[in-house]
């Protein structure tokens, strides 16, 4: 398999962040949610030579090609490459170990989008499938050929903010009747029709934001982003944090307001970054999918009065 290389988004900012927190020779234990094509996990063992590591990925690609990466780059020792969805965080890693750093770079990797086979991308015929581990889950074609025409419209409008979610559901039920969906060629014909001539050729593609939309979907993109937050940060060392990089409007506003409601007297945490911290002009002109990037962080900054080592927020 030829795994490719990933464009790690804003890694500058958040060694920056973690150099400023931590001395480089502490022995800090770190948890990198999204190892993708390792990037990150890379940079942070590097920058913290007496670090620990512990990567997810729930993608069978990435981990069989990080378990060749660990060992080409010598740290094979410091990074446990943990095949799961980080939605079981709490469940995989035992109670006893916190965190002096958590990082999310939430999404898909370069990898999974460039490749055809797993149906993420328009610009490649193939299966529309979609599932980051493709072993579990329902792929995008069944969603398609079983939802009602209100679901697929209320989908494209809430995950992907697509203006012509009416035409195109309604477009994809009629088409569903003479074919099933099975390919991405397919989808992307449909959502180019249902676009009015004269819109066809903007500059975002018809076919854009069902894409995402589907995926969101797909991997419950949103879901997972929730449940981990409420995982991590009860795990944080007093003045751990937990960094989280998101790249659309929906994800962000999840990550803002589960901050702003763990933010009380019984959880005594700090917004670290009261507005996101966002990519460099530089890093815009160098890799354009990072310029809708935002990272923001939360630090735990003392005890947690409550009795429970490991409190609930309700
Ligand atoms: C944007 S890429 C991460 C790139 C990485 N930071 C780097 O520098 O190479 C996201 C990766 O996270 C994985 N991923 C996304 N959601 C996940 C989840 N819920 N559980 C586990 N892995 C996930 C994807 O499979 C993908 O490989």
């Amino acid at each position: 398999m030829n795994y490719g290389s990933h464009y790690s988004v804003m890694k500058k900012d958040v060694l920056d962040v973690l150099e400023r927190s931590y001395s480089k020779d502490k022995e800090i234990i770190i948890a990198d949610l999204t190892f993708g094509a390792g990037g990150h996990t890379k940079a942070m063992a590097e920058a913290f030579p007496k670090s620990s590591i512990y990567s997810f990925d729930q993608d069978p690609d990435a981990i069989s090609n990080g378990n060749d990466f660990l060992t080409k780059v010598g740290l094979k020792e410091r990074v446990s490459l943990i095949d799961s969805n980080f939605r079981n965080f709490s469940n995989v890693l035992p109670e006893e170990i916190l965190f002096d750093a958590v990082l999310l770079d939430a999404g898909v990797s370069s990898h999974q989008f460039d490749t055809g086979e797993r149906g993420f991308s328009f610009r490649f015929d193939g299966p529309l499938d979609m599932r980051m581990n493709p072993n579990e889950g329902i792929p995008a074609s069944e969603l398609l050929n079983g939802m009602s025409e209100e679901e697929l419209r209320s989908i494209f409008m809430s995950y992907g903010e697509e203006k012509f979610s009416r035409q195109i559901a309604k477009a994809i039920v009629e088409r569903r009747e003479l074919e099933p969906f099975s390919t991405t060629k397919q989808l992307e014909d449909v959502c180019f029709h249902s676009y009015p001539k004269k819109l066809r050729h903007g500059k975002i593609h018809p076919a854009t934001k069902v894409f995402q939309a589907l995926r969101i979907k797909v991997n419950d993109e949103l879901g997972v982003l929730s449940d981990v937050i409420a995982q991590v940060i009860p795990r944080l060392k007093i003045n751990g944090q937990f960094l989280i990089i998101t790249f659309h409007s929906l994800e962000d506003r999840i990550i803002k307001h589960a901050f702003k409601e763990w933010d009380d007297e019984s959880f005594p945490i700090e917004i670290v970054t009261k507005k996101p911290i966002l990519p460099s002009a530089e890093e815009i002109f160098e890799n354009s999918r990072s310029r809708s990037a935002k990272l923001r962080i939360v630090r735990r900054v003392k005890d947690w009065p409550s009795k429970n080592k490991y409190p609930k927020k309700e």
